[in-house]
């Protein structure tokens, strides 16, 4: 199979480093990539939204399957441009058709949908312009911390908590009347504060079965001890301790199975993964959010933790036979440390050489996120510019060996949490 992977972030490169091993994947291109995808694939110089290039790579290429990392093309409906045209809809595409990706695309379908099939989320109300009084009224009576969601993709941005009502009354009507985020913000949904903790459920699904993936939760503030601002995420660890067998056992009749039986119920077409971001409160899980692909870090270790062939999980995908696979999972532990340059998740400087990267090891693993190669050298190339996975059959010592080796890679700028996985070891 020739199989075209879009991203260039440390997700994609621990996709490209798993599909790559597959006897099934005979080449894989990797668009845009990173200097890290560079070792497991062709990297190929096209944007990931760029669909009329992506064509014409897929047919000059022969391109046998497309896997978007990123949440990007699929909100923009890349598997429709792909079923809608003669020449590419032969090629199976794993992510979910336009209007399921807008489980991640608009919090207001994602909310509707929830409430159509009963699945746990925190109550809300969602406003726009012609009910923005109203909104308002609403907003002011709210117990706090309240919490806006601005309705479309905003880069991880368009979420405020807030327990100051001037602070929130102000961000609602920037959300609304002066689109501070766009058209995405045009619509805001105000919902109820959960108190718990959060972690990240994977599912695989060919649309009517479908298949969990190892746990993992995220640390998604720029500071130690959970402070600062929010980022992509500085780490991640895998399994999650509390995510027991009673536990999940929850999570898959309360919360995945609905949302499967939902999107069939309904007619969307969703093949690929799903990201449930969930919080346990007080033993019960809620949907926090939904995603329409894998998470980032999370993927850095789930995907080391996946034991299975991954290009095979893809086609008994497009086959509708995932009942027939059996999900394996390393017993071992994993967890990850995001390297980022100074003033991420604000302003930051690029271009910067790296030194001190490890040779790949039998339990460590070096996941390239914003890099480039140039002139032998590898170059940062964004905030998070690289992460490193270990994997080890105690938590803590996974995590010991990821900041060691943190501590060795050399950057100017460079910053990392050491506290990750912090709440499981003490
Ligand atoms: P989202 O973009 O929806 O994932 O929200 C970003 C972050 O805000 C989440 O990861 C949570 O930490 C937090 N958050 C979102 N919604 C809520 C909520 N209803 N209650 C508590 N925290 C929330
Ligand atoms: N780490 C959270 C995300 O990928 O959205």
């Amino acid at each position: 199979m020739k199989i075209l992977l879009l991203g260039s972030g440390g997700r994609e490169h621990a996709l490209a480093w798993k599909i790559a091993q597959s006897a099934a994947c005979e080449q894989l291109y990797i668009a845009p990539g990173n200097a890290g995808t560079a070792a497991h694939g062709t990297n190929v110089n096209i944007a990931v939204n760029d669909f009329e290039q992506i064509r014409s790579f897929c047919i000059d290429h022969q391109i046998d399957m497309l896997v978007p990392g990123s949440e990007e093309p699929l909100v923009l409906g890349i598997y429709d441009f792909f079923k809608s045209d003669d020449a590419l809809r032969h090629i199976p595409v794993i992510g979910p058709s336009k209007e399921g990706a807008q489980l991640e695309g608009s919090k207001a379908f994602a909310k509707q949908f929830m409430q159509r099939h009963h699945i746990p989320t925190a109550s809300y109300r969602e406003f726009d312009d012609s009910s923005f009084e109203e909104g308002l009224a609403y907003l002011l009576q709210h117990p706090v911390p309240i919490v806006l969601k601005a309705d479309g993709l905003a880069a991880g941005k368009g979420v405020v908590i807030t327990s100051a009502y001037e602070e929130a009354a102000a961000e609602f009507e920037g959300m609304i009347k002066s689109a501070k985020f766009g058209d995405a913000g045009r619509k805001v949904v105000i919902e109820q504060f959960l108190t718990g903790i959060e972690l990240s459920v994977f599912v695989l699904t060919d649309g009517k079965n479908y298949k969990i993936l190892p746990t993992a939760k995220d640390y998604k503030r720029i500071g130690e001890g959970d402070t600062g601002l929010n980022t992509g995420g500085m780490g991640a660890v895998s399994p999650v301790p509390f995510a027991t067998d009673a536990f999940m056992e929850k999570v898959e009749n309360t919360i995945i199975r609905p949302t499967v039986e939902g999107l069939r119920k309904e007619g969307i077409i969703y093949q690929g993964f799903i990201f449930f971001g969930l919080i346990n409160v007080e033993g019960e899980p809620f949907v926090i959010e939904y995603n329409c692909r894998m998470g980032d870090p999370e993927t850095e270790v789930v995907i080391p933790r996946l034991q299975n062939d991954l290009p095979e999980l893809f086609t008994a995908v497009q086959q509708e036979r995932l009942d027939t696979m059996q999900i394996a999972e390393d017993p071992r532990a994993a967890a990850t440390v995001m390297l980022v340059s100074k003033g991420y998740p604000e302003a930051y400087e690029k271009g910067r050489e790296i030194t001190g990267i490890p040779l790949p090891a039998k339990d460590q693993l070096v996941f390239h996120a914003g890099t480039r190669a140039a002139d032998n050298k590898v170059l940062t190339n964004g905030g998070r510019v690289m992460t490193v996975t270990s994997l080890a059959g105690d938590l803590r010592i996974a995590l010991a060996h990821s900041r060691q080796t943190a501590e060795d890679i050399q950057f100017e700028g460079k910053y990392y949490r050491r506290d990750i996985g912090y709440e499981f070891i003490s």
